[in-house]
């Protein structure tokens, strides 16, 4: 018994809490960031977060108090940073003996990870008797930002004067990072858990990242598509979703919330990005057109495979001795990005709709002509067997104006590189889409 064109595979709806493993090679390069370590089981983590740093391509000063001493010591921190920890107000290194202000100076930014209870209620109260809080309380508020990973048993984390404490550091400047959720060291299960380094990382970026994006919905599609034969075999593509996995990871950092619309592929979420997996260009359309009424940016990375089998075998289909081969009818499958660029809101220019073109030749013209076919005002082309499967690529961005080239470099710059461009688009004043 066959089914007609009948999806496989259960839609699911994951949040990204984990990091992507997306390369993030010289995101921080640059970048002086101070690394504070308070007393704290969570400091093991603190070691992975400051080689995580500096594989990002920061410079990293270490800074602990006398507790974190006790969970790690400086001499691991110093190897990690290759640079000399600082533990002491009293340290006689510095010239004019004043660590705290020649340390904070330098900063980009003061991330304190894992940061206390007994850390955050000092700082609250701009208590100064070691050095790590001195150098918090010396920084210049307007231009060296503090990053706070909290990291405590969850009873502490929930109990109100944490609680306040959190809220009023906020209230004074401090961004105060999310705290994970799980099994503790003491044994306890709740919130309280300092994040993991892979997503301390994430935030960081995130924090570094202009909010060009601030306050809109991007919906994007991602990977290739799988269209069913029968239960073990199908047709589909070479799309790793590599690119609409660093466009979603970008606009996400650039402010916007991202809901990602995922064919089968093998790849994490985004940190904070709302993943919806869907197996056939059937699923992808349902769940693009249930969740683009509320996006302004939609765009359309996935691969979808334009045909599929008209009908979709229940059992294996067995070769039967004689050397005939099954014959395969095909029907077309919908246009997703075309049906989302001809809806109204696309049409009143409510709806920001970007295309990619994956072409094998005549790139520029296969390009130019597939903007126009599909009704959206901008167009990224690139060459098929040149980018699946890839980590990086070139880029071809056609609009009405013409059509420029976005060198050979990373999908993860290239998404940031394009993010930017759809925000100037998107906002442009008077804009028609
Ligand atoms: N697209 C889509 N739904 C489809 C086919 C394509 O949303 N059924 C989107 C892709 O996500 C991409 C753009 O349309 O943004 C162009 O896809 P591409 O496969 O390059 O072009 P096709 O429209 O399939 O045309 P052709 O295969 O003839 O080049």
């Amino acid at each position: 018994m066959v089914k007609r064109g009948a999806g496989v595979g259960k839609q699911t709806l994951t949040r990204g809490l984990e990091s992507a493993t997306l390369p993030c090679m010289n995101d921080l390069a640059g970048k002086h960031i101070v690394l504070g370590l308070t007393g704290g089981i969570a400091c093991y983590k603190a070691a992975e977060l400051c080689r995580a740093l500096v594989k990002a391509g920061a410079q990293v000063q270490v800074v602990m108090t006398e507790a974190a001493a006790q969970f790690i010591t400086p001499v691991t921190m110093q190897a990690l940073s290759g640079r000399p920890v600082y533990t002491s107000q009293w340290d006689g290194r510095e010239a004019n003996n004043m660590a705290h202000i020649n340390l904070s100076r330098e900063a980009d930014a003061i991330l304190i990870a894992p940061a206390s209870a007994d850390f955050m209620a000092k700082l609250l109260h701009g208590r100064a008797d070691e050095l790590l809080s001195l150098m918090c309380l010396a920084r210049p508020l307007a231009s060296v930002p503090l990053l706070l990973a909290p990291a405590m048993n969850r009873e502490m984390w929930s109990h109100p004067a944490t609680q306040r404490n959190v809220a009023q550091l906020q209230t004074d400047g401090a961004h105060v990072l999310d705290v994970g959720q799980g099994e503790q060291a003491c044994g306890e299960t709740g919130d309280g858990r300092m994040l993991e380094a892979s997503e301390i990382l994430e935030d960081l970026l995130a924090f570094f990242t202009p909010k060009v994006l601030s306050g809109q919905q991007v919906m994007i599609t991602a990977g290739p598509t799988y269209e069913a034969i029968d239960p073990v075999r199908g047709i589909t593509n070479l799309s790793s979703g590599k690119m609409g996995f660093a466009l979603a990871r970008a606009a996400q950092q650039a402010g916007a919330r991202v809901t990602l619309v995922a064919g089968p592929v093998n790849l994490p979420t985004p940190r904070g990005v709302l993943r919806m997996d869907v197996r056939s260009a059937i699923q992808m359309h349902a769940a693009v057109q249930a969740h683009v009424g509320q996006a302004q940016v939609f765009i359309a990375a996935a691969a979808v495979a334009d045909w599929r089998p008209l009908t979709q075998a229940d059992q294996k289909i067995k070769k039967d001795g004689s050397g005939d081969t099954p014959a395969l009818s095909f029907v077309e499958n919908p246009d997703i990005l075309w049906t989302v660029a001809q809806s109204e809101r696309a049409q009143k220019g409510h709806l920001f709709c970007v295309g990619f073109a994956a072409e094998s030749h005549d790139l520029l013209a296969h390009a130019t002509a597939k903007r126009v076919r599909k009704g959206v005002p901008l167009l990224v082309g690139n060459i098929g067997p040149s980018t699946f499967g890839q980590d990086d690529n070139t880029l071809l961005l056609v609009d009405a104006q013409g059509a420029w080239e976005l060198p050979r470099d990373s999908k993860t710059k290239l998404a940031q590189t394009l993010i930017a461009e759809i925000a100037k688009r998107q906002q442009a004043p008077g804009r028609v889409s």
